[in-house]
Parts: C-alpha cells; sequence; structure tokens
C-alpha cells in the first residue's frame, strides 16, 4: 500500500497523545500492581504475568521475553504494521488532524532538523556566557541582588544555570557572530539579537538583564527569561516563539521536577520563576512555573503523566491579576477537571503572598508551605469560595446570585456522586446552619439543576452523599468491584458467597456501569449465566442489548466476559481470599468517603443551635473511623498477591 509521508508535527501530536495504559489495554489485561500494571505478555506463551507497563514512563517491558518499548513501537509489534499505519491509526484514534508532505517538502524537513540542533548548540553557548558573565566584574550587581536582595544560595543560582546578560548593545552580537562566527540568520532565530530599526545592524534582545535559562524536558536550554534589574520595563522580558521554544507549551523546571513529580505523585503549579526556584531550593522539588502565560491543556497532559493519582496544585498569587489566572486556566482545562481526569486542588497563599515571597519570610518555610499544600481546597470548593467573596446573605438579590452560581457549577460535574455531595455542601452554605430549611434548599437546588442523577438500581443501598472522588481510591474501588464481578460471572460455586457477603455488609457497587452491570446479573436467569458457552455469547449479547451500547460499557463486558486470569484462580483457597480483600476494599472506602462526609458535615454545623445533628454526625464520624481501624490488620486488596506468584 501506498502512504502518504506524514509531516513531522503529526508524528509529534500522535505521540504526545497517545497513552500506552490505553493502547495496551485492547490486548492485554492489565492489572495494578505497585507504581505499574502487569499482565500476561501478548508477545510470548505465560502463564504468570510478566509483562509490565509503566504509565508515568510510557513504556512496556516483559521480563520473560525482554520484549519492550513505547506504545508506538507495541503496536508495530503486536500487528505487525509499519511505523506510518500505526501513526495513522493513532491520529485517527486521538483525533490528531493529518498533515502530510510532498516530497520536496522532505527535503525542508531534513533542513529543519539540522537548524534545529543548530540552534541548540548556539542557545547553550549562550547560556555558558551568561552564566561566566553574572560571575565577573560586570555581573557584580547582578549577583547581588541573586544573592542580598533574593537571597538564593550559589548552588541553587548554579542548579539553575542562573546568568546575567551585560549592558551593551552588541556584547552577544560580537560574542557568537564575531568571535564564533555562526551566521547571523541563525542567532536572529534563536531570537537573541533583533535587526535595527533604524539603518542596518543587529542589537542583543537581552540587555541588562537577570537570565533565567528555561530548558526542555530534558534539560537542553531552549530559551531566556531575562529580570529587569533596574525599574526597566517590562520586569520579565523573554525569548519570543523560536523553532525551539513554543511558551504555551514548556513549562519552567519541569526537567528538574519530573522525577520528584513521579516520586511524591503530586505537582505544583506556580506562576513565577522564582517562585519554583525558591521552592526547589528549600527541596519542594515537585514545582514547575507556566511562565506567564495562560496555562493550556497541553501543559496539564505534560503534567499529568508524571503523577498517578493525577494530582496537580495551583499556587498562582492571590492578587487580582493570579485570581483571574487561576480562573482561566481552570476553564482552559475544564473537560478535563469535569470528567474527573485531574484532581485540582488550588491554594491561594495567606497576605497575597507569592511562594517566593512566603518562602522567605519564614524560617521554616518547607513545612509552613507543605501545611498550605495539604489544606488547599478542591477546585470546585474555591469556586464556590469566589461565589461567597462579598456577599450579604440578608440581601435578596446577592442570595439569588450565590444560587444561581452554584447550580451553574453543580450542571457542569458529571459524576453523580460528585453531584450530590455538591448540592448538600452548597444547601448547607444557602441554610447557614438552620437545619429547619436545609431540605428546602437543598430540594430547590435539585430542582434547578438540567441533568436528572443517575437512578440509582432498586437492589442497591444508597448513602446519599459521597465526597468527590479521590483517584487513587477510585482505582482501588474499581479493580475491587471488576474482580467482584468477573468472579460471580465466572464461577457459579462462588455466587451466592458473594450476593450473600454484599448484603450482610450492606456494601454496594460504587461506579456507574458496575452498578448497572450488577443489577442486570441479578436479573438474568441464571442457567444464561450457567452455559457452558466458552466464550458467553448468550450473554454477552444480553448485557450488549441491556447496556447503551456505548464503547465503555462494551468495553467493560469485554474485560468481564474474556477473563483471561482464569487458569490463576483454580485454587479456591486463593478465590475465597481475593472475595474477602475486594470486599474489604469496597467497605473501606465507602467507610472512608462516608467519614469525611460526617467530618465535613459536624465541622460545619453549629454545635449549640442544633446539637443533636452536631452530635450525631460526631458520633457517626468516629464509629466508622472505628470501623476503618478494624479492617486494618486484615491484608488489602491491592496488596494480595491475585496471581498466585511463588
Ligand atoms: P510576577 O509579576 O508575578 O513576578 O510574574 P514574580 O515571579 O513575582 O517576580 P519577582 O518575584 O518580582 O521577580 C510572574 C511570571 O509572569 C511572567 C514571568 O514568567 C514571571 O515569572 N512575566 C511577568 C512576564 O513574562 N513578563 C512580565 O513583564 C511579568
Ligand atoms: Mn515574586
Amino acid at each position: 500500500m501506498n502512504f502518504p509521508r506524514l509531516h513531522p508535527d503529526t508524528i509529534e501530536e500522535v505521540k504526545e497523545k497517545i497513552d500506552i495504559y490505553e493502547v495496551v489495554s485492547d490486548y492485554v489485561v492489565l492489572k495494578k500492581r505497585g507504581q505499574n500494571y502487569v499482565g500476561l505478555c501478548p508477545f510470548h506463551q505465560e502463564k504468570t504475568p510478566s509483562f509490565t507497563v509503566n504509565q508515568s514512563k510510557q513504556l512496556y517491558y516483559c521480563f520473560g521475553c525482554g520484549e519492550g518499548g513505547n506504545g508506538i513501537k507495541f503496536l508495530m509489534e503486536i500487528g505487525q504494521q509499519s511505523f506510518t499505519q500505526v501513526i495513522l491509526e493513532l491520529a485517527k484514534r486521538y483525533q490528531v488532524t493529518l498533515k502530510t508532505l510532498e516530497p520536496e517538502k522532505r527535503q525542508e524537513i531534513q533542513k529543519e532538523l539540522s537548524l534545529r540542533e543548530q540552534l541548540y548548540e548556539i542557545v547553550a553557548l549562550t547560556s555558558n556566557f551568561y552564566e561566566h558573565a553574572l560571575q565577573e566584574t560586570l555581573g557584580k550587581n547582578a549577583l547581588n541582588y541573586l544573592i542580598q536582595k533574593r537571597q538564593f544560595k550559589p548552588e541553587t543560582i548554579q542548579q539553575f544555570n542562573l546568568g546575567y546578560a551585560p549592558s551593551g548593545w552588541e556584547t552577544l552580537y560580537r560574542y557568537l557572530v564575531e568571535q564564533k562566527r555562526y551566521p547571523i540568520a541563525l542567532v536572529e532565530q534563536a531570537g537573541l539579537i533583533k535587526p535595527r530599526k533604524k539603518g542596518n545592524g543587529y542589537y542583543d534582545t537581552f540587555r541588562d538583564r537577570l537570565m533565567i535559562p528555561i530548558k526542555d524536558i530534558q534539560g537542553r536550554v531552549i530559551a531566556f527569561g531575562g529580570r529587569s534589574l533596574t525599574d526597566e520595563e517590562p520586569k520579565y522580558l523573554n525569548s519570543p516563539d523560536t523553532p525551539l521554544f513554543n511558551k504555551g507549551k514548556i513549562l519552567f523546571a519541569l526537567d528538574q521536577a519530573k522525577n520528584s513529580i513521579r516520586s511524591l505523585d503530586k505537582v505544583i503549579v506556580v506562576e513565577g520563576y522564582f517562585d519554583a526556584i525558591a521552592l526547589h531550593e528549600v527541596g519542594i522539588t515537585n514545582t514547575v512555573a507556566s511562565l506567564g502565560t495562560a496555562f493550556s491543556e497541553s501543559q496539564l497532559k505534560q503534567l499529568l503523566r508524571y503523577t498517578e493519582s493525577k494530582q496537580v496544585i495551583f499556587n498562582f498569587d492571590a492578587d487580582n491579576a493570579g485570581i483571574k489566572a487561576t480562573e482561566r486556566a481552570i476553564t482552559e482545562i475544564e473537560s478535563l477537571i469535569y470528567s474527573g481526569q485531574v484532581n485540582l486542588k488550588i491554594l491561594n497563599i495567606p497576605d497575597g503572598k507569592d511562594a517566593d515571597e512566603f518562602i522567605k519570610s519564614h524560617i521554616d518555610g518547607f513545612n509552613k508551605y507543605q501545611k498550605l499544600i495539604g489544606n488547599a481546597p478542591l477546585w470546585l470548593n474555591w469556586k464556590i469560595q469566589r461565589l461567597l467573596i462579598n456577599k450579604d446573605f440578608k440581601k435578596a438579590d446577592d442570595f439569588e446570585q450565590v444560587a444561581q452560581g452554584m447550580v451553574k457549577l453543580i450542571n457542569k460535574l458529571l459524576d453523580s456522586n460528585q453531584r450530590s455531595y455538591y448540592i448538600s455542601y452548597c444547601a448547607d452554605i444557602l441554610a447557614q446552619g438552620d437545619a429547619r430549611i436545609l431540605p428546602l434548599y437543598l430540594k430547590n437546588l435539585q430542582t434547578q439543576l438540567n441533568k436528572p442523577l443517575a437512578k440509582s438500581s432498586q437492589k442497591e443501598k444508597t448513602k446519599t452523599f459521597i465526597k468527590p472522588e479521590n483517584i487513587a481510591e477510585n482505582n482501588l474501588l474499581k479493580e475491587a468491584e471488576t474482580i467482584l464481578l468477573k468472579i460471580y460471572i465466572h464461577y457459579p460455586e462462588y455466587r451466592q458467597a458473594i450476593f450473600d457477603k454484599l448484603e450482610e455488609k450492606e456494601l454496594y457497587f460504587s461506579l456507574l456501569e458496575h452498578r448497572i452491570i450488577w443489577s442486570y446479573l441479578l436479573e438474568i436467569e441464571q442457567d444464561i449465566l450457567d452455559t457452558d458457552d466458552e466464550d458467553n455469547n448468550q450473554l454477552r449479547s444480553l448485557l450488549e442489548a441491556k447496556m447503551d451500547h456505548s464503547s465503555q460499557a462494551i468495553n467493560k463486558i469485554n474485560e468481564l466476559l474474556n477473563f483471561r486470569e482464569i487458569e490463576q484462580y483454580e485454587d479456591s483457597n486463593r478465590l475465597i481470599l481475593i472475595i474477602d480483600a475486594a470486599l474489604i476494599s469496597l467497605e473501606k472506602v465507602n467507610l472512608e468517603k462516608y467519614c469525611r462526609y460526617c467530618e465535613q458535615k459536624y465541622k460545619t454545623i453549629n454545635s449549640q443551635e442544633d446539637s443533636m445533628t452536631y452530635q450525631y454526625y460526631l458520633n457517626e464520624y468516629f464509629s466508622s473511623r472505628q470501623k476503618i481501624l478494624q479492617l486494618q490488620p486484615l491484608r488489602s486488596f491491592s496488596q494480595l498477591d491475585i496471581y498466585g506468584n511463588e
């Protein structure tokens, strides 16, 4: 077949969007184990899984046969397809617009590649030049500023390769063009010099500024930010966009932060270069800065690759501009937020300080800052707090505005648990501790929402208010619920036990698709479940017909019915252990959610005015905490080696 030649932009975009877990899951049943996913290797025959997928590194590797690589290689190997075929398929899957190349364009691309190499070289040399200048007499003023005024340590200055751009008009120009003989056009393309407006010649872009190199993820310098040392505007001058540098895509300090984002499993995003540097200096190294432009979805996606539980904290300035920037960033990444793909918290430091000022004004900055991070509200709580600012509930107008604002926010939530939680949360705020009018507000809010909450099936027992999901917790739930459903379907002899235990402990499936499948499983005639039909075709078509035929539901049904680990479970002792562990996981997560809910309640209730309710939630809180503690000695589901590896 004759394939079009793909434009490198298309390939890049596909590489940016592909997710190894998604890609591999189409072929291999993956289980979470520690940081990785494991499954049976599709490239060789095996009974115990040695095929691992690491999502944060976007790589797979089989300890059994040594196959390994990225998602594209996986698809090439598994489908015996060419690189171009794979890219074309992925482009379709991830909705990447195809750009192709005419033959003559290919030469241009080749040129562009070598252009990039030369630009890297020029920028790296420039960075060295600035770094040296900072240590010389002409850089004394700048060095003093860093050490005395900004209180940075020499090690930090070195670590971030901070430098100084001398004050002459042509210092860098002479060095690069006259001394090092680089073509003027290239130095200009690197954004380091500009043509004079009048007459011929060029002048340096950065003059008498403190220079902060901006690096790509591999740590190569690609651009600069230059801070004015005087009152000269702008305060920060940044390199223009160049073939190496795209402001909206780069995150400052990501090269230095990525490992710690991975190990701490969360990332802090600040606004300024110096905020990031100051936090790194005191050891809060999972920090990046957004370079003063609007935080973009592409930046978020880069970050999400490094944090498994998708925890992102925005710490923008607490002044008006910072609040605006936060609002704008939230809007920018709205689709990912509302669908629960990112667990976003917002930190505004009290007294309007930025992170750098906060760190510098406390002796124990590290701990103090960690504490702020720990208390940062979820983005939606933050938005609700914003609604309440300067509002007086005694004024009908203000009250109405707040209530409408709340409805607007809740309307966008897709998850029904989150919805019900926030309905009660908002009703609580509106009722201001008056327990008698609370139900009225609850009802009011509910009727004003567009989409009805997902109906719960009759058989399940719903606890109405559940805290917004925490992603790690949800993964555990998903895993535990899936395993229960699988065993229920594939091992008739355990069906009664699973059913009884769920009833006895008043447990229910909490993920929507699981709930639906569970209720259908209970309805379906037992003899259909019991057929010897290996592929479960009858059950499959029944379930598919009952579900909405959405691809998500179909995938789930396939996952449940193609039970590949089946041989692994022959040992019945192990199966019982697995069922118990899964049930404990369900119980634990549910109790924890409930606990947080009660805590939230008793903390916001006025104990004087409504002592009964207060006491009720307090008791509930303590008794459920107690129950969680009693669960502890049992092994948790996630730690249980379900594969029976010796
Ligand atoms: P801020 O004005 O909040 O500065 O800009 P800051 O980081 O607190 O700076 P210091 O502490 O006074 O040195 C935040 C970020 O916005 C971008 C820069 O990336 C800066 O770090 N910015 C700001 C610009 O690009 N240009 C400007 O003129 C100002
Ligand atoms: Mn600052």
